[in-house]
């Protein structure tokens, strides 16, 4: 009880007046790199003057000697000192103290993103991809808690890149809080811009779900995965096994990565019936993955992992292995050994390739950790030669019959700027971005695009504040029986959509996916969101659920993104290049009753390379709610229905025929498809002149 007075009165004393104790750096803690020096004398001067900013000038001559230490130590000022005593995790939401329950779920979400269980570098206040941030130091989440507590629901919180710039009069319907990530002037948005505007303090990178308080651990990605491992495995064995959901029993899957997101492969391989083995070169992500139940069995050996994959492979066993090593000595080993991969493809953070995103082969962890901050260009020289080596190794097995796919992280685009052998036609400008034609699809061009998005298919969500199991599980059989009515009634073309997530949603709880708050993930289309949304809301109203939910997704979904190598790449009339959609998506969702939004540059496939939005909808069973999550939800999702169908999508332009069919306010433009064979003529003749 006293504990929970404590961290209330914390909570409102915002940032404190006095200097609280030092804190320890704690080694046992995964600690995010030291970034590359990048300021100037001058500059690390207007970093200090911006990071003083939010303390009163007694304090100064201390602080300016102590972050002047941080900046020097790890490259960024995070404030160490004001990391607060208490616990972060989602508490109760009755737990925070509130002028408004919207400004508590707000609270609710974002310590969630801080949640040590949750959080990849808690410490540096980054929730996941390396270097997607919450907030960009301490005093900025001390200072936003504060306002959220304070707030009332006729007010608007602004935050820029993390800073609370204040509370501005507003009114009932709109967002309690507003948020931009990185949004930089486009001239100024490549990497190196960002680590020196990230150093001034001034810009962060927000990723997707980090910086718009939406993360809900690795279910949020485990969905999505499973989705495209059995859509993957479907495309290779051309054989389904609906009743269990295990479409690729016997087939082997190799990748990278087990961290934030990654760390999701070999469970979700699990769920397709895949044997997987995944390489880690970080022990502790391995340990993590493997102590969790995610990973089965680990090799820190390949003399003892081959045969271990030749036994998985005859036996047709669903196990999931990994390496503890670099990547490409496995893919390398694999050429060698002349092994039939089924699936291939890689989840490192090449969105962030320089700063401890991707590992060079060769070197230890400990080494590359070193070479980054001491001689980058080196490091860069490294990376670029060990993506050249790592798709030489995928060519090859592809010639053999393996089917890869770049998984999201720009590892074709990387490779492609390193100079490997990955573009099927001539290389195009690879500054100029005039869309590289690669050997290999994106997920989203040959899966999540044409079966998810193009329908509206996207990863909504939903948070029970309540913070109690109960509740999820209720939300879960609502869900459950909204998705069976559809069933019914649905066209042939979305029917395997609804039945993969009928198991998922009916297999959720058995599966324990929560870590974290109790949260649930659903790949739903419009008319799913919509339904199960004002079902939870009017169980709210009936007391059968027992606190506020927020409604939420993913910004890698049908409309909240712009990415060209990622989310828009099945978009093929040139217009993956612009950021309409996703800026459109965050303006309407906040007039139609969101309860905060955020629009990011950055997020997934690095800066400068995508805008995203995201949004909170909060849920207290009331009418007000039911009419918001009605108008908000459609456009989320029919927004980019438009736009897909808009660039010629014949998925897209089944969906939003049909959605006009029973919505008579929506009226949206169809294109008009050209005669392929017209074209080609009049080209054919035009030469000819
Ligand atoms: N497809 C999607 O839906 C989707 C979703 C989220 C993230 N992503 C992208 O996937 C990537 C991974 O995300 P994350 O959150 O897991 O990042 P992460 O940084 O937490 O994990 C990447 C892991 O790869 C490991 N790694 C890097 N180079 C390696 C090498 N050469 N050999 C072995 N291991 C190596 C790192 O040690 C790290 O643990 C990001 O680029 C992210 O943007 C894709």
């Amino acid at each position: 009880m006293m504990e929970l007075k404590e961290f209330q009165e914390q909570i409102l004393n915002g940032i404190p007046k006095t200097l609280p104790a030092e804190k320890i750096y704690d080694e046992t803690i995964n600690h995010a790199p030291r970034r590359k020096p990048i300021l100037s004398a001058d500059e690390k001067k207007l970093a200090l003057q911006n990071a003083l900013r939010y303390f009163e000038a007694t304090l100064h001559p201390f602080l300016a000697k102590e972050f002047l230490h941080e900046l020097e130590t790890y490259g960024r000022i995070y404030m160490h000192r004001f990391r607060p005593d208490y616990k972060i995790y989602a508490r109760p939401i009755l737990d925070y103290p509130h002028q408004s329950i919207q400004a508590a779920a707000i609270m609710h979400m974002l310590s969630n993103n801080l949640d040590y269980a949750i959080a990849q570098h808690p410490h540096e206040l980054i929730t996941y991809g390396g270097n997607g941030s919450v907030f960009q130091n301490w005093a900025q989440y001390l200072l936003t808690m504060q306002y959220l507590a304070t707030m009332n629901d006729e007010q608007t919180l602004v935050l820029y890149s993390g800073h609370a710039m204040g509370l501005f009069p507003s009114h009932k319907d709109a967002p309690r809080v507003v948020i931009t990530n990185g949004l930089m002037i486009p001239n100024y948005s490549k990497p190196d811009d960002w680590e020196k505007f990230n150093a001034l303090g001034v810009t962060q990178y927000g990723q997707m779900t980090a910086g718009s308080f939406m993360y809900i651990g690795p279910q949020g990605i485990v969905h999505g995965t499973c989705i495209t491992l059995m859509n993957a495995a479907r495309k290779v064995a051309n054989s389904v096994s609906s009743s269990s959901g295990r479409v690729g029993e016997g087939l082997l899957f190799v990748t990278c990565g087990l961290g934030g997101m990654s760390g999701a492969q070999p469970k979700a391989a699990k769920i397709a019936g895949l044997v997987s083995v995944t390489a880690e070169i970080n022990p502790k992500a391995v340990h993590t993955r493997h102590s969790q139940g995610w990973v089965d069995e680990v090799f820190e050996n390949l003399n003892l992992l081959i045969p271990r994959i030749k036994t998985a492979q005859e036996n047709k066993e669903v196990v999931s292995l990994a390496y503890l090593g670099n990547v490409v000595d496995l893919w390398e080993r694999l050429v060698f050994e002349n092994i039939k991969v089924d699936i291939g493809s890689d989840q490192s953070s090449l969105h962030n390739p320089w700063a401890g995103g991707y590992y060079p082969v060769g070197l230890s962890l400990t080494e590359s950790n070193q070479m980054m901050a001491t001689d980058p260009n080196k490091f860069k020289e490294e990376v670029q030669k060990t993506l050249v080596r790592h798709i030489n190794a995928v060519n090859k097995l592809h010639g053999k019959g393996m089917y890869f796919f770049d998984y999201g992280n720009a590892f074709l685009l990387e490779v492609g700027r390193a100079g490997g052998d990955v573009y099927a036609t001539l290389p195009p400008v690879l500054s100029g971005h005039v869309g590289a034609t690669f050997k290999y699809n994106s997920y989203v061009q040959d899966i999540l695009g044409p079966i998810c998005f193009d329908y509206g298919f996207g990863p909504f969500r939903w948070v029970c504040t309540s913070a109690k199991e109960n509740d999820l599980r209720k939300t879960d059989e609502i869900a459950l029986s909204v998705l069976e009515e559809m069933y019914k009634t649905a066209p042939s073309e979305i029917k395997q959509q609804l039945s993969d997530n009928i198991i998922w949603i009916r297999d959720a709880m058995k599966n324990n996916l929560v870590v974290g708050s109790q949260a649930r993930i659903l790949y739903a289309d419009s008319e799913g969101r919509v339904k199960i949304a004002e079902a939870i809301n009017k169980a709210i109203a009936a007391k059968e659920i027992s606190a506020p939910v927020v409604l939420g997704r993913d910004h890698h979904d049908v409309s909240g993104t712009d990415s060209p190598y990622r989310e828009t790449s099945n978009i093929y009339d040139g217009s993956k290049f612009t950021a309409d959609m996703a800026v459109q998506n965050f303006v309407g969702d906040g007039f139609r009753g969101a309860t905060w939004v955020s629009l990011h540059n950055g997020g997934g496939v690095g800066w400068g390379e995508v805008i995203n939005g995201g949004f909170g909808l909060v849920l207290d069973g009331s009418i007000e709610a039911e009419r918001k999550l009605k108008s908000m939800l459609f456009w989320d999702v029919n927004n980019g229905i438009a736009r897909r169908s808009w660039a010629r999508n014949k998925e897209a332009n089944f969906a939003i025929k049909r959605e006009m069919e029973r919505t008579p306010n929506l009226k949206i433009t169809l294109p008009n498809v050209v005669d392929e064979d017209l074209l080609t003529n009049l080209f054919k003749t035009k030469n000819s002149y």
